[in-house]
């Protein structure tokens, strides 16, 4: 079977373009640009390049970009105060502090102190609190780009078996979440599996739609899915450097192997990955219309 691509490249253009249309509605008729920071401390090569890839989406769709790069040796009172400031920050609708920090700092504690009307990451617990309770104000970045796949790529969920491996509180626990809530796009029957889980094989040959997010290269081979099944590979791996010294990608699934016996699957890279800026993008319009 030739699986469909579930491509994010293409899906998150699209959305891009819709968001670039409502900017500018809301630049016109409210007089409101929407306004990004990006805090990032030290000097994590991957961080830069994320917070880089984010500026970059702000100035395409037209979205303020406040970043702010602190030394690695900031204190955490010091990061706190400058939460605080951005919290009050009429120009700012959403505040991300990009992950991980440094050891000396409590990343708990830097959450909580984001107003949760500025949270776009989804990472504060009221709003974990909220999407839980299917009251979501906004939606984690990662699992809601991996709904939006599902949704446009016309995937039915309703009464599917979604197996999802690994329960990180920025993957695996939201997703399932999203997938178990009863709206369009949800309405699935989950299970999440962990390293504690025993003959994970079982269940992952059970799964209609496989969600797997562990970091592991290739954990996912083809004998562990069923024919016929969804695949959505969230990982991204760092397997190996190209002579130009671009690092190469690998995603946890198999991908060449799972493709002859998926139905659909996403590749790595270019499937979950684009979409995971782009609802952050989404979500810091949502916080500025919230703002009006
Ligand atoms: N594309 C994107 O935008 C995006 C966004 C976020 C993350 N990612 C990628 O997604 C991957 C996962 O990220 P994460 O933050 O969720 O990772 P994480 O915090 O390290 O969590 C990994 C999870 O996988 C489980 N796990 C690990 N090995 C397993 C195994 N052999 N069998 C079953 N479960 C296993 C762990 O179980 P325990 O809880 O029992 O330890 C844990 O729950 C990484 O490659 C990351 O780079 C991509």
């Amino acid at each position: 079977m030739a699986a469909q691509i579930i491509s994010g490249t293409e899906i998150s253009k699209k959305i891009r373009e819709e968001l670039v249309n409502e900017i500018e509605t809301l630049k016109q008729q409210h007089n409101i640009t929407p306004g990004l920071a990006a805090v990032l401390v030290g000097e994590d090569a991957a961080s830069k390049v994320y917070v880089g890839q984010k500026e970059k989406a702000c100035r395409k769709l037209g979205i303020d970009s406040y970043r702010r790069d602190l030394p690695g040796d900031t204190s955490e009172a010091d990061l706190l105060a400058l939460v605080a400031e951005l919290n009050k920050d009429p120009r700012v609708h959403g505040i991300l502090v990009q992950l991980p920090l440094p050891k000396h700092i409590s990343a708990e504690r830097v959450i909580y102190a984001i107003d949760p009307d500025k949270d776009v990451d989804c990472f504060h617990p009221v709003n974990v609190g909220k999407m839980m309770i299917g009251k979501a104000r906004f939606l984690p970045c990662t699992p809601h780009g991996i709904m939006e796949l599902l949704r446009r790529s016309e995937i039915p969920t309703e009464g599917k078996h979604a197996v999802v491996v690994g329960r990180s509180n920025i993957v695996g626990k939201p997703i399932a979440n999203l997938m178990l809530q009863p709206h369009p796009g949800g309405n699935a029957t989950v299970t999440v599996c962990h390293t504690g889980s025993r003959d994970l094989v079982t269940y992952t040959r059970m799964a209609d739609i496989l969600i797997v997010a562990v970091g592991r290269p290739r954990a996912i081979t083809a004998d562990m899915v069923k024919e016929g099944v969804v695949v959505i590979d969230v990982g991204v791996n760092r397997i190996g450097k190209t002579p130009e010294g671009k690092p190469i990608l690998a995603g946890d699934v198999d991908f060449d192997a799972v493709r002859e016996k998926a139905a659909a699957i996403t590749p790595v890279p270019g499937g979950v990955g684009p979409m995971t800026i782009t609802m952050l993008m989404k979500n810091t319009l949502k916080a500025a219309k919230g703002s009006l």
